[in-house]
């Protein structure tokens, strides 16, 4: 099989795998441009990506200025395609937003809630959107909202499954019937959802399947379903050049599937991590002290909240799993290696071709 490339507008992958951006530093720029170096898309996440553990005047300033410093680091390791993640919810998400543009970022891709207003802030047109969703209805409104407000369009959708990573999108209600929003049924309502502005604005407009994707028949599968493309997050944190700490990938190695839980956010919506010595002193009511000198998520009631999520974060990056939250998808359990991103790809792409 000749592994098909992925067209995101005036950007092209040469191979249909997208990293996904993974928040609070795990995906920055050596994992980014590793990835595209290999022919994939590099995403590097913008949230909690500035110095957020201390008071800062401006926290603004200092978060552009390490996305952009990201931003160049890895156009500086590769020419292949990089795109920066940003989440909706974000109080500097349009800050951000104008930075990745200033700095020639040309995809930008954008998740946790509805991006209803982002042509607004991304003027240039050659600049790729490519919103998040978990449902056609949520593809509809973002498009249709895009096409009256803006007279524009997404270069790709990215369909995110009840089995990703991260925040989901997804009640808890739902996550406990994940299979009645398993990717294979929702995939063709995303695709009939977006045939309307495909006609209206005359281009494809590809779908990118995400959540649970951890073989090459798996993406196999979802090609053969209709997606033009996949993106993955969970395997791209067991490679080398994913910056987390040894510590965090090593929680990675030893979860069961046992260890997989479905947390509620402060953020107000499910998320997916795995159970450790933060989590466990969670559920037994100890209290962990909160300082939240910014407010980093608009939907965040920081003062309802029994911790921070921005620094719980942050320490799990750092090795400090006292303190520290991990977030991976449902198929972290099938971990068990650390890999060069190399060695990953070209066994994705290996099990492709068998496929
Ligand atoms: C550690 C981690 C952090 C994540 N952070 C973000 C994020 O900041 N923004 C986002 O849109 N998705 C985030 N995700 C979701 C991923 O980008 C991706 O879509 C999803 O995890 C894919 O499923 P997989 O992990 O099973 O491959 C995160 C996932 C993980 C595992």
């Amino acid at each position: 099989m000749d592994i098909p490339k992925l067209q995101i507008g005036t950007l092209t992958a040469e191979v249909p795998i997208v990293q996904g951006g993974m928040g609070v530093k795990v995906s920055l720029a050596s994992l980014a441009a590793a990835v595209a170096n290999e022919g994939g898309i590099g995403t590097i996440a913008s949230v909690g990506i500035g110095d957020i553990r201390t008071t800062r005047e401006d926290y603004d300033g200092i978060s552009s200025e390490a996305i952009a410093e990201e931003i160049r680091k890895a156009q500086s390791a590769t020419s292949g395609p990089i795109a920066v993640n940003v989440m909706s919810v974000l109080s500097n998400a349009e800050t951000l937003i104008r930075t990745c543009v200033r700095e020639g970022i040309k995809m930008i891709v954008v998740g946790a809630g509805l991006p209803l207003k982002l042509p607004a802030m991304v003027e240039d047109t050659s600049v790729n959107l490519v919103p998040i969703v978990s449902s056609g209805r949520a593809a509809t409104l973002i498009l249709r909202t895009w096409e009256k407000r803006y007279g524009r369009t997404a270069q790709a959708v990215i369909l995110e499954g009840p089995l990703a990573g991260g925040h989901l999108g997804f009640s808890e209600e739902e996550l406990a019937h994940a299979e009645d929003f398993a990717l294979e049924r929702l995939l063709p309502e995303v695709l009939e959802a977006l045939k309307p502005f495909e006609d209206a604005f005359g281009v494809k407009i590809p779908v990118i399947a995400a959540g649970g994707i951890y073989t090459g028949q798996d993406i196999a599968r979802m090609l053969s379903l209709g997606a033009s493309g996949v993106q993955m997050a969970t395997r791209f944190v067991c490679t080398r050049e994913c910056g987390v700490s040894d510590a965090f990938k090593q929680a990675y190695l030893d979860a069961s599937e046992d260890d997989i839980v479905i947390i509620k956010s402060p953020v107000g919506i499910p998320g997916r991590a795995v159970r450790n010595r933060f989590l466990e002193r969670l559920d037994r009511g100890e209290p962990i002290p909160i300082n939240c000198p910014y407010k980093c998520l608009s939907t965040c009631k920081i003062y309802d909240s029994r911790y921070c999520i921005a620094h719980a974060l942050l320490n799990a990056y750092d090795g400090d799993m006292e303190n520290g939250l991990v977030f991976a998808g449902q198929n972290v359990s099938r971990v068990h290696e650390i890999l060069t991103v190399k060695e990953l790809m070209n066994r994705l792409l290996d099990e492709l071709r068998a496929a």
